[in-house]
């Protein structure tokens, strides 16, 4: 039996403030019961700001999807980890796969981006998966492992790291990955942390999945051994999907 859940919506680049602050604010009003679960939004920065009055008093917390890893700087386009604090946000989505296709963010980034996510004292949800080629030639392990030793480096303790294992072809595309191949990646995972720190840790990190999750299959994919939540795009967006998911995994924690 799992104690713990974590879900995430992230919101990508969807949703202006307004938009934003009267999904948040419909969503507090469902007034869920979410024991033992974290439930984090990530809106894009422009929706961060004063959202937090929304959620305060809430059991929700507030993501943001990027950061840059200096405090501030000549960096036109780059929000700071601080920034991001002052807004009440406590999660960071770090080296999502949109960042490291689509903005060619780097290992080396990624890896200054967690560091200083931690040092401001918010929590990174670091996130790793292979893409179609990679995982067609069967390099999906060497890629998870190589993402995470690059990733983490420096990063000594993982108690404020959710891992977000998300594979880049299941992204956004309605196609998830079978339990099968979710169970077998999140092991690697494991087997991973276990290699890279100890027991420990490997056992007791948070790692979630997310590609295409939705109502319909969040049941079975929670149910996976070392699946520990979800992050969520496209279902995250619509108050009915999101809302269905989180009971979903509420039920189940319950079990
Ligand atoms: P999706 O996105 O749920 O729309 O596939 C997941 C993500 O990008 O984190």
């Amino acid at each position: 039996m799992k104690k713990h859940a974590i879900v995430a919506g992230n919101w990508k680049m969807y949703k202006t403030p307004t938009e934003g602050h009267d999904f948040v604010k419909d969503f507090v009003n469902l007034m869920l019961n979410i024991e033992d679960m974290e439930v984090i939004f990530c809106p894009p920065f422009s929706a961060l700001f004063n959202i937090d009055v929304v959620l305060k008093e809430t059991p929700y917390k507030l993501g943001a999807q990027n950061c840059h890893w200096k405090n501030e700087g000549a960096l036109t386009g780059e929000v700071s980890v601080s920034m991001l604090k002052n807004c009440g946000v406590g999660y960071v989505i770090v080296g999502h796969s949109e960042r490291r296709h689509i903005f060619n963010e780097t290992d080396k980034w990624i890896n200054k981006k967690v560091k200083a996510v931690l040092i401001g004292g918010l929590k990174p949800i670091l996130c790793i998966g292979e893409t179609l080629d990679q995982r067609k030639s069967n390099e999906t392990k060497d890629v998870l492992f190589y993402q995470l030793k690059e990733d983490l480096n420096g990063v000594e303790k993982l108690e404020d790291v959710v891992i977000a294992y998300e594979p880049v072809w299941a992204i956004g595309t309605g196609e998830t990955a079978t339990t099968e191949q979710v169970s077998k990646a999140h092991k690697w995972v494991r087997d991973i942390l276990l290699d890279l720190y100890s027991q420990d840790i490997a056992k007791d990190t948070s790692i979630i999945y997310g590609g295409s999750v939705k109502p319909e299959n969040a049941g079975e994919l929670f149910e996976i051994k070392d699946v520990n939540g979800f992050l969520i795009g496209g279902a995250s967006l619509k108050i009915d999907s999101f809302k269905e998911i989180i009971l979903t995994v509420n039920k189940k924690l319950k079990v």
